[in-house]
């Protein structure tokens, strides 16, 4: 297991070079109710992370966290990307420095068709991907461009949902339950986005009950437990170590 280094994840005033994105020793709360109990770990650019744990262990609070959502509040620690203080910023200011958190219910507007939906991601700056690349990247809105978003599939929804972010110029990509309630046929064709999406240096954070498939996608892998860090390294690691996956994955 690979320790993680508290200054490395300082930022810029080490002499290593600085993590991309880096959490350090966040703690946040919904109301009294303490959660994310001092998390830590780093990202390197252009990496997926799988954030993995059992149900109820933190990773979706740990993620809005991160986005800085107001629930759960963040009360504590420091969180930088690209050399900028996340942990200082509102929600708002967070999605304009490149946070972009697609949350588990995917927040498709309804009323809206596929194209006005990624068009409303792109009224102000920083815009990202035009229109029509993301229709390169994923055909099948391409093909429904017209229909209204929420009528779509799951699995269509959930690339809608991705679409949707890459429209504004994004840094750090945040997936929850992305493969949630979709056919392994579908899981594979986000999967294989995700890895496109990969080679263009977007750096991604994937939290799925589905582990193995996240492992796969995966550089590195850190897992949770009731809102603390219990293991950080190679996603390699934790597909090969059973006792690791017995006792926090239930696989
Ligand atoms: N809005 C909320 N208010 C109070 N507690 C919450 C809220 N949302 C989640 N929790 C609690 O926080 C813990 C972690 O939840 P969550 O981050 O959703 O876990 P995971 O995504 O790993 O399943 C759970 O005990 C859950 O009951
Ligand atoms: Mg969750």
């Amino acid at each position: 297991m690979s320790t993680v280094t508290t200054d490395a994840v300082r930022g810029k005033n080490v002499g290593t070079a600085p993590a991309y994105f880096s959490c350090h020793d966040i703690h946040a709360y919904y109301g009294e109710s303490y959660i994310v109990q001092g998390v830590s770990f780093n990202i390197h650019e252009g990496e997926i992370l799988a954030l993995l744990g059992r149900n109820g262990a933190g990773k979706t609070s740990t993620l809005r966290a991160i986005a800085r959502c107001d629930d759960p509040a963040l009360k504590k620690g420091e969180i930088w990307l690209d050399h900028k203080p996340v942990h200082t910023m509102t929600t708002y200011e967070a999605a304009q420095n490149g946070v972009a958190l697609v949350p588990e219910d995917r927040c498709i507007i309804q009323g809206l068709t596929v194209e006005e939906n990624l068009q409303l991601a792109q009224i102000e700056e920083p815009i990202g991907w035009s229109i029509e690349r993301i229709f390169d990247l994923f055909p099948r809105l391409k093909e429904r461009r017209n229909q209204e978003g929420v009528t779509l599939s799951g699995g269509e929804q959930q690339m809608l949902a991705v679409g949707r972010a890459l429209a504004r110029d994004i840094k750090l990509l945040l997936l929850d339950e992305p493969y949630e309630g979709l056919a392994p046929v579908i899981v594979q064709e986000i999967e294989r986005t995700l890895r496109e999406i990969k080679e263009l240096g977007i750096t991604t954070v994937i939290v799925e009950q589905n582990a193995v498939a996240a492992l796969k996608l995966a550089d590195r892998a850190v897992i949770l437990d009731t809102g603390t860090v219990v293991y950080d390294g190679s996603a390699e690691e934790v597909l090969n170590d059973e006792e690791l996956r017995h006792n926090y994955l239930a696989i």
